[in-house]
């Protein structure tokens, strides 16, 4: 057996990255290629439960829009460095299954079903996380809607178009900070993490108007909380993942050309997995980046250096 399916052997073995694995497995049928960097690092994450070093010991992270795609990837990964894990979103049945996939690996998670955008509903999500796990140190908003072919450009964007995407894509965050915020001033500290897109750096999606201008309203509230919060120990930072193989993106990648297109336009060569997010995330999310408030940082194969 050569060293690569050794590597895939080994990742096959690990309940918890079943997923990155039928990815990978996925990219290699496509002929993508795949490099020992990345096999290392997929193969390297999530090492908290099996290696004992877990990064989140004693935290308890709400992960927002955690059903599926990078949501659950970082809400599994955050389980197994330690920290329980508040799964919430709209999809009851995917949601329930991600929770008990991190109960399954040893993990401490609940999921609480709630849309972001409606306050009732983030009040009675950190109502939960309260009532389960007594704190919340750590926020990762990351539900989001694109709705593709109903978010155009301007002139053509329907009011109630644009007003869907902002109440979920910058309301939401913006509603489960206000909830969070109360807890982490009490604790002494936390970490917000935004999750953006290269859609709100540059013009680089001119038919999604919304979603981009959400977008770029993820860094305004990233960096205004930020300067808010820095001297009572909050952090806040954003992520900004590339072109991700998840299912917000099935509209374009389950097209074999324009998937092509997509991965050609990224400088590394290959699409981004939910998994290639992790690091970043729990980075963010640790002490490890504890002089790190108000940064945008981008995990996208350097597409948005070209
Ligand atoms: N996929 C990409 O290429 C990409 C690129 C840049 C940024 N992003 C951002 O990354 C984040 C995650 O994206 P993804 O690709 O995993 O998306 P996804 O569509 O695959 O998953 C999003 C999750 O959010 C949930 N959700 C949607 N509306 C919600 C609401 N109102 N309340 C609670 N949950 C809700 C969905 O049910 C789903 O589980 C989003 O903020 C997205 O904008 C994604």
């Amino acid at each position: 057996m050569n060293e690569s399916c050794k590597t895939m052997v080994r990742l096959e073995s690990r309940a918890d990255h079943a997923a990155a694995t039928k990815s990978s497995l996925e990219y290699q049928r496509r002929g993508e290629s795949i490099s020992h960097n990345l096999l290392s690092a997929i193969v390297g994450a999530g090492q908290g439960l099996e290696t004992g070093f877990m990064r989140l010991s004693g935290k308890v992270a709400v992960v927002t829009g955690a059903a599926v795609g990078l949501g659950r990837a970082v809400a599994g990964r955050y389980a197994r460095e330690g920290a329980a894990v508040v799964v919430a979103d709209t999809n009851v049945s995917d949601g329930a299954v991600a929770v008990e996939q991190i109960r399954k690996e040893g993990g401490r998670g609940i999921f609480v079903g709630a849309d972001v955008g409606k306050e009732c509903d983030v009040g009675r999500l950190f109502e939960a996380a309260g009532a389960e796990f007594g704190r919340v140190d750590v926020l990762y908003n990351n539900a989001a809607v694109l709705l593709y072919g109903r978010d155009v450009r301007a002139h053509e964007l329907s009011m109630e178009v644009w007003e869907q995407v902002m109440r979920v894509n910058l309301g939401g965050a913006f509603l489960c900070s206000k909830y969070a915020i109360p807890f982490m001033l009490k604790q002494g500290g936390g970490s917000i993490i935004n999750v953006g897109s290269p859609t709100g750096l540059n013009g680089c999606a001119p038919d999604l108007t919304a979603y981009s201008t959400s977008k770029a309203g993820i860094f305004g509230l990233t960096r205004v909380m930020a300067a808010a919060y820095a001297r009572d120990g909050i952090r806040v930072n954003s992520l900004i993942p590339g072109t991700m193989d998840t299912p917000m993106n099935e509209y374009a990648l389950s097209n074999e050309e324009t998937r092509e297109e997509y991965r050609k336009a990224v400088p590394m060569g290959r699409l981004g997995m939910p998994c290639d997010v992790e690091g970043l995330a729990l980075f963010l999310a640790s002490d490890e980046a504890s002089y790190c408030t108000g940064g945008l940082y981008t995990c996208d194969g350097g597409l948005t250096v070209v």
